[in-house]
């Protein structure tokens, strides 16, 4: 029975930007019941931790919140306020399962990201210490069966917004839970994804970033019965009218096809900016990971997609110390990243990861050469992303303007290339798409001057 209450929830998200878009999803789907949002965990009848598994004590870090919120729990109790309910939501959930409810009896429901449309009936089976788990892969559609969002909650949302396309993985790199904690890869249909993105449109939203584990292998049903990629998809969502910039991440360099790069050729609308890991510049340490592509393969597709779009901006990521990682295959990342160039990127230390191919290999590097080489190459990193945004003093771009900046009067925005732009403009202009000359560039973020308000 799904009794209309009146009650608030407080979400918090780790993760990846699939987690925020999942925690939104959920956010709608307990609406329906008549949850409200509270930013205030002490206020909320409901706390969910929307988690994720990519790295080491990513499940710890779970558990030691989960210490703080049962004082929480008691207090609110004691204080009459009634009973506080807490989920499991996202990767842990799902790679965890049961093992959560042992560890921390105070969880009342684990559910993994396949079954959030049955967030509503799950919990109507929760409470008086009985709790559930649900971290099967059901065979229906959950986004068909999730609800929207009413359009002044998107709204308030922001003027960009995150639409997962595509989740899972089959792609099975040897470091990665992905492909054992979202499933088998699974793309929605094109016309599910064109009306989500007519409705944010005609709510107010005039960026979109498309999501998916592996997004660039989206393959879709389209209109005509035929499977539709990524890029046929881009040309699609970019006859909306009100949506004016269109992003996705994140991509594998297998699954950069020709239509995909036409359409950064070809429509204004797709921002020049990509995000494509590479995670290693070894080709022994590539094939180690199954990533199933070597140096020279990556850097023929950057040619090729710089060809496309020569004011594409690349972003990455990289992992150091995968076991058997030499000195020499290091040297081999560090080589690639001086012969890309990034715009901006992310490395992490090689975590082993319960249940992992690389996890069990007996030439783990220690973990002193793994911080020392991750010094080393955000070093480098750091350099490149400093020239990037340097390169833009005294150009003009149009940026997005998001919200209130730091200073009153002030607004920050997007730049085309994803940077945070910082400009002097009244609050009414949030939401518009201004034109800006770059004056100055500090350590986070460009500040420029306004010389184009919209028409
Ligand atoms: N699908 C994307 C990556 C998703 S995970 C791709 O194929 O590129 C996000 C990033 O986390 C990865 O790119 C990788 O750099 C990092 N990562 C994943 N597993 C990791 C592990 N076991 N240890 C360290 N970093 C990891
Ligand atoms: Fe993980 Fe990405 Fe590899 Fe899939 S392609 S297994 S998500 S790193
Ligand atoms: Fe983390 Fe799961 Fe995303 S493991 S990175 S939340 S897909």
């Amino acid at each position: 029975m799904t009794a209309f209450e009146n009650k608030k929830v407080f979400v918090k998200t780790y993760g990846c930007q699939m987690n925020v878009y999942d925690s939104d999803r959920m956010s709608d789907a307990l609406a329906t019941k008549g949850y409200s949002p509270t930013d205030v965990m002490d206020d909320a009848d409901l706390v969910i931790l929307n988690t994720c598994h990519i790295r080491e004590k990513a499940a710890e870090k779970v558990y030691s919140e989960l210490g703080r919120i049962r004082q929480l729990k008691e207090r609110r109790a004691k204080d009459g306020k009634g009973e506080m309910k807490i989920g499991i939501a996202g990767c842990v959930a799902q790679a965890e399962g049961q093992e959560i409810i042992r560890r921390a009896p105070i969880v009342d429901l684990v559910v993994g990201p396949q079954a959030y449309h049955k967030l509503p009936e799950l919990l109507d089976r929760t409470g008086n210490g009985s709790s559930v788990v649900e971290t099967d892969f059901p065979v229906e559609d959950k986004f068909a069966a999730l609800p929207a969002a009413k359009r002044e909650v998107t709204r308030k949302r922001g003027v960009s917004s995150f639409l997962t396309v595509q989740e899972g993985c089959d792609k099975f790199c040897t470091f990665c839970v992905v492909p054992y904690t979202r499933g088998a890869e699974m793309s929605r249909p094109v016309s599910q994804i064109v009306a989500e993105a007519e409705r944010l449109a005609e709510a107010g939203v005039r960026e979109v970033t498309l999501l998916g584990q592996n997004v660039n292998a989206y393959h879709g049903e389209g209109p005509d019965g035929k499977d539709w990629g990524l890029g046929q998809l881009l040309f699609r969502l970019a006859e909306i009218d009100g949506l004016d910039r269109l992003r996705y991440t994140t991509s594998h360099p297998r699954d950069m096809d020709d239509v995909l790069m036409a359409a950064h050729r070809d429509l204004d609308i797709v921002m020049p900016y990509l995000h494509l890991p590479v995670q290693s510049g070894s080709d022994k340490i590539l094939a180690a990971m199954n990533r199933q592509h070597s140096y020279d393969d990556y850097v023929r597709l950057i040619e090729r997609i710089r060809t496309a779009r020569p004011d594409i901006a690349l972003s990455g990521d990289f992992i150091v110390g995968f076991p058997g990682e030499t000195e020499a295959d290091f040297k081999d990342t560090m080589r690639i990243v001086r012969e890309v160039t990034y715009a901006s990127a992310y490395s992490f230390k090689y975590s082993p990861r319960p249940g992992t191919p690389a996890a069990d290999s007996k030439e783990q590097v220690e973990e002193a050469v793994k911080s020392e080489r991750l010094q080393r190459l955000q070093l480098l990193l750091t350099e490149q992303q400093r020239a990037f945004n340097a390169s833009k003093v005294g150009t003009e771009m149009t940026v997005l303007l998001e919200r209130k900046g730091r200073e009153p009067g002030q607004l920050v925005g997007k730049s085309p290339w994803l940077q945070a732009v910082q400009v002097d403009a009244p609050e009414e202009l949030i939401g518009e798409i201004v034109t800006v000359t770059i004056d100055t560039v500090g350590t986070n973020s460009l500040f420029g001057s306004m010389i184009d308000k919209p028409a």
